[in-house]
């Protein structure tokens, strides 16, 4: 397994990896990997013939008070991990290789990126079209692999990638749990023997909007309602959001005809969590 750190580097890896028609599979990740980036690598393995893990904890999607400096970096122990995995290379570029002293052109999906964690995290998401849009044109895979874990950030994505003619298909794989229901997060490890329990209420209140809706409640409104109750329950864990959408447009869906997406962020302590789950009407 290469490890590569310069842009130039990982091109030139690209370019005599993809010859004699090779497919390249690109796993966009920040590190601090868990079996659910493991799950990932896994798909890519099994669908491409040569395989790139991205590990670069992106500035421009962190906000000014977020944990940017805090996250968790564990190089080496990924680069064993992936190792294991059989991948063919890591791209593990430094801040400065990436932007530079003075980067000033953004990529922006206009609307949908201010809805669900872009409400709450303004510019979120334009630093992380404009990192994959980067990562996109330096490893140029074709095909790329993200997790369900950030459904609006696969919709972006995907929008992204249709907008501006990416020749990069996306495979999107389902979410990683622990047994108890809570979504593997590299957020995870900030949580407190008692807030991990707290955690458990994201998983608990889609669960409970799930059995609703498998009960013929078909009406969003009285599906979130009955989704915050358990919120209501646990005070420890503070409701960002909770919210129905179309799983494209991340726009409020009023009734279920359709497939919808159920997003809830919640902060536990002073972690904030995401989970997500969707729900299919049977006829
Ligand atoms: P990161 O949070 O490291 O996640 C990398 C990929 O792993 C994402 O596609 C994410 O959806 C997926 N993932 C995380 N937890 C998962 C779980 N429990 N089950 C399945 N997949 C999971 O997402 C990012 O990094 C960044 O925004 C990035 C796309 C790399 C751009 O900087």
């Amino acid at each position: 397994m290469k490890l590569l750190h310069t842009i130039d580097e990982m091109g030139a890896f690209s370019r005599n990896a993809r010859s004699g028609s090779k497919r390249l599979g690109l796993v966009p990740t920040m590190g601090a990997l868990h079996e659910g980036h493991v799950s990932l690598v896994r798909a890519a393995r099994e669908k491409s013939d040569v395989v790139v893990v991205s590990i670069f904890v992106n500035p421009t999607q962190f906000g000014p008070s977020e944990d940017f400096s805090r996250y968790p970096r564990t190089l080496e122990k990924d680069c064993a991990l992936l190792e294991r995995e059989s991948v063919d290379a890591v791209f593990a570029p430094s801040s400065n290789e990436m932007y530079g002293s003075g980067s000033i052109t953004w990529v922006t999906v206009e609307a949908i990126s201010d809805r669900l964690c872009g409400r709450s995290r303004p510019g979120h998401f334009r630093g992380v079209t404009t990192v994959v849009a980067k990562l996109f044109n330096i490893v140029e895979p074709d095909i790329a692999f993200f997790g369900q874990k950030d459904a609006a950030q696969v919709a972006i994505i995907r929008r992204m990638v249709r907008d501006l003619n990416f020749p990069v298909a996306i495979e999107v794989c389902p979410i990683v749990r622990e047994a108890d229901g809570l979504a593997l997060s590299s957020r995870n490890v900030y949580l407190g023997p008692q807030e991990r329990k707290s955690a458990l209420v994201l998983h608990r209140s889609l669960n409970r909007v799930k059995e609703k809706f498998d009960h013929g409640e078909g009406n969003a409104l009285k599906l979130i309602v009955s989704g915050k109750e358990e919120f209501a329950k646990n005070p420890a864990a503070r409701l960002d959001y909770l919210e129905i959408v179309d799983p494209n447009s991340l726009e409020p869906v009023a009734d279920i005809s359709k497939p919808v997406l159920v997003a809830v962020a919640a902060f536990v302590g002073n972690t904030r969590l995401i989970d997500n789950l969707v729900l299919a009407p049977t006829r």
